[in-house]
């Protein structure tokens, strides 16, 4: 397995291309199975998640072409077996999003159950809840979700909200769904994430009638068939946040080209607060640090409040500001495998369930450490380049599953990270 060794110290300064959104791509993978021939998905990043779902469509039956300038194409074609076995999903969660569309196109599929992963329980019982409103007959037999729809999907109203806010996945499950079934279907308490919007422009690209996609009630007309379409993936926010985050903490200047601002206001609010100048430029976004930094609250919500999956990369942040800051997990109360790595790095961080109060000022220092999920990989590789010697991230396969060549990009931007085959 391959480790990444980081020597810090080093101020970040240059630009850095953001890649295609790794959850925005997934989604729209699975979505291409509704449609009869071939969708061309653009500005796909290269990363091992989007290589599983690859994975996932082929062991379907279709036909699925990577080429050179971050082009995938999907032809279902005659899909072959409705059934993803489990050592393709326990690999990714995500592949749960081909249960929707693979229900309404074929109106029988067995997905093994995804399970949990480090990062939480990872519960699925609102998709499940959302595609029987719908119609479907599911059980789950031998850690199998097995899906049924005898006859077409039947549009429905149905709530979608959950105990920890919307569900991303959740939304798009159902959503893809409703736009084959039989009328119209409303979801309320739908996610408002970018990444289902990109979705719901994807699905209408093929002929769905999708509306509201960007707030919490979504109204799909069902439609009898659906045609392969040509789509751009948006940029990724979760990769720009973390490299906004970099050039905070190493008191640097970085130019995020491609990044959209209008998706990441709740993290720039955040890094304004702890000191960054964050300007909106016509590439993308510029980050530079105006003063000292300082400790700010974070609490994770639903978008578009603070994301949960930079929760990891601000605790780095606030480990090296002055002054106190206190993070409340809404979304994942367990997400706190960094903090042990980054007590090992001389963080001072105290967790009471699902807070985290940390004391800033903290001077990191190198060390051997472990990446466990991907995020928190992310905030290994942030605290490697600030802590003062040689940071080993050992398992880095983990940031592979959605970070686009890291080591290549902090690089370019000056600084001194280089991977390791083990
Ligand atoms: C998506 O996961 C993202 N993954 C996650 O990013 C992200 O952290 C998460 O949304 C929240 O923003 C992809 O899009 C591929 P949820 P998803 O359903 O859809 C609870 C990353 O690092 N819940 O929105 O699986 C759940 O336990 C990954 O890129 C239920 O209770 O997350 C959680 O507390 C990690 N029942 C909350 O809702 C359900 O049926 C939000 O989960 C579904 C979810």
């Amino acid at each position: 397995m391959d480790k990444i060794i980081i020597t810090g110290g080093e101020p970040l300064k240059g630009s850095v291309r953001i890649s295609g959104a790794k959850n925005s791509a997934l989604p729209i993978m699975a979505a291409t199975l509704l449609a009869e021939g071939t969708s061309v998905i653009s500005n796909i990043p290269h990363l091992r998640d989007v290589e599983t779902m690859a994975a996932i469509l082929r062991a379907l039956g279709a036909k699925v072409r990577f080429s050179g300038d971050s082009r995938v194409s999907v032809n279902p074609g005659k899909l072959i077996q409705p059934l993803v076995p489990y050592d393709l999903v326990r690999t990714m969660r995500a592949s749960i999003c081909v249960l929707g569309p693979l229900l309404a196109k074929l109106g029988s599929v067995k997905v093994a159950h995804p399970g949990g992963c480090v990062i939480g329980p990872r519960p699925i019982d609102l998709h499940l809840k959302g595609l029987r409103k719908l119609g479907a007959k599911i059980e789950i037999e031998h850690g199998y979700i097995v899906a049924e729809a005898k006859a077409r999907l039947k549009g429905s109203e149905i709530y979608l909200g959950g105990s920890f806010g919307s569900s991303v996945l959740g939304t798009a499950n159902v959503m893809m769904a409703a736009t084959l079934a039989k009328g119209r279907t409303v979801i309320e308490g739908a996610a408002c994430e970018p990444e289902i919007v990109d979705l719901a422009n994807f699905l209408n690209k093929m002929g769905a009638k999708v509306k509201g996609g960007g707030t919490h009630i979504l109204q799909i007309q069902g439609v009898k068939k659906l045609e392969p379409a040509e789509h751009a993936i948006i940029p990724d926010r979760i990769e720009a946040g973390t490299y906004m985050v970099a050039g905070a903490i190493t008191g640097g200047e970085v130019r995020l080209k491609g990044a959209r601002f209008e998706h990441l206001q709740a993290v720039v609010d955040k890094l304004e607060e702890a000191g960054l100048i964050v300007n909106r430029t016509k590439e993308g976004i510029k980050v530079h640090l105006r003063a000292k930094l300082k400790a700010v609250d974070i609490t994770t919500l639903p978008y578009p409040g603070f994301p949960t999956d930079m929760q990891a990369q601000m605790m780095v942040l606030m480990s090296i500001s002055e002054g106190i800051g206190v993070i409340i997990e809404r979304i994942y109360p367990d997400r706190f495998m960094h903090v042990s790595e980054l007590l090992r790095m001389g963080a001072n961080i105290m967790r009471e369930g699902p807070r985290a109060i940390v004391k800033g000022g903290a001077k990191l220092s190198g060390a051997p450490v472990m990446a466990s999920d991907l995020r928190a990989s992310a905030a290994l590789v942030l605290a490697g380049l600030v802590a003062e010697g040689e940071t080993e991230i050992s398992r880095v396969y983990h940031l592979d599953r959605g970070y686009e060549r890291i080591e290549e990009k902090f690089s370019k931007l000056g600084a001194r990270i280089r991977r390791v085959e083990e």
